[in-house]
């Protein structure tokens, strides 16, 4: 029998009350729904200092070697990100910045090397954030990740939830549903491939 397939949550964004965050936990329970295995993460607390190779060579800070080790073992990311500008969000930058350094006998970018990701977003706007979807798919590829395609951008998302964090609207539950179904159906068949 293949276990269940492990994917990491997290936001880019760290603030009390965050959409992203909220949706990031919707994630999660809709993956374990799925059969998944998901393991969200509130990187408030994990706070990192913004990536300078001074601090680096000083030694890694405790936080990023605790993501570290969770990064190792999981097989995917899904990341729910705000765009600030249009653009991504510098926490979601320094985190994944962070990750793809080099540590003691593991080479810079191979702990992304093979898994795979899967993105949303969310925004008070009227677009959910969607200018920053492209560019950290790009990034995310650069890290040697596995990025699916169209990922979900929640519009309005102040007004997408109710008091248990579950979608009002069918529709974007329905969304939601199928985008985590994609992952825990390919990381199914590609940990099966592995095993045979
Ligand atoms: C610096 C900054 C830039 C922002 N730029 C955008 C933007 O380009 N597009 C957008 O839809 N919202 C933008 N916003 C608004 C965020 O989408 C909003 O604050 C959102 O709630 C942040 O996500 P969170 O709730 O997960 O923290 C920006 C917010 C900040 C602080």
């Amino acid at each position: 029998m293949t276990a269940a397939p492990k994917v990491l949550v997290f936001a880019g964004s760290s603030r009390q009350g965050s959409l992203n965050k909220q949706l990031a936990r919707l994630v999660a329970k809709r993956i374990e729904a799925l059969g998944g295995v998901a393991t969200f993460v509130d990187l408030k607390d994990y706070p990192c200092p913004l990536f300078d190779e001074d601090i680096e060579t000083q030694g890694i800070p405790e936080n990023v070697l605790k993501l570290r080790k969770l990064l190792a073992d999981h097989q995917a990311l899904f990341i729910a990100s705000p765009e600030y500008n249009g653009f991504i969000t510098p926490l979601l930058k320094n985190t994944l910045d962070w990750l793809s350094r080099p540590y003691e006998d593991t080479p810079g970018l191979a702990l992304y090397s093979g898994k795979w990701a899967a993105l949303v977003s969310a925004s008070p706007g009227g677009l959910g954030g969607i200018r920053a979807m492209p560019l950290a798919q790009q990034l995310l590829a650069n890290l040697g990740l596995i990025v699916l395609p169209q990922p979900m951008s929640l519009s309005k998302a102040h007004t997408a939830f109710d008091e248990t964090g579950a979608f009002i609207e069918e529709t974007n539950s329905k969304k939601l549903d199928a985008l985590c179904q994609r992952l825990v159906d390919i990381l199914a068949c590609t940990s099966e491939k592995i095993l045979l």
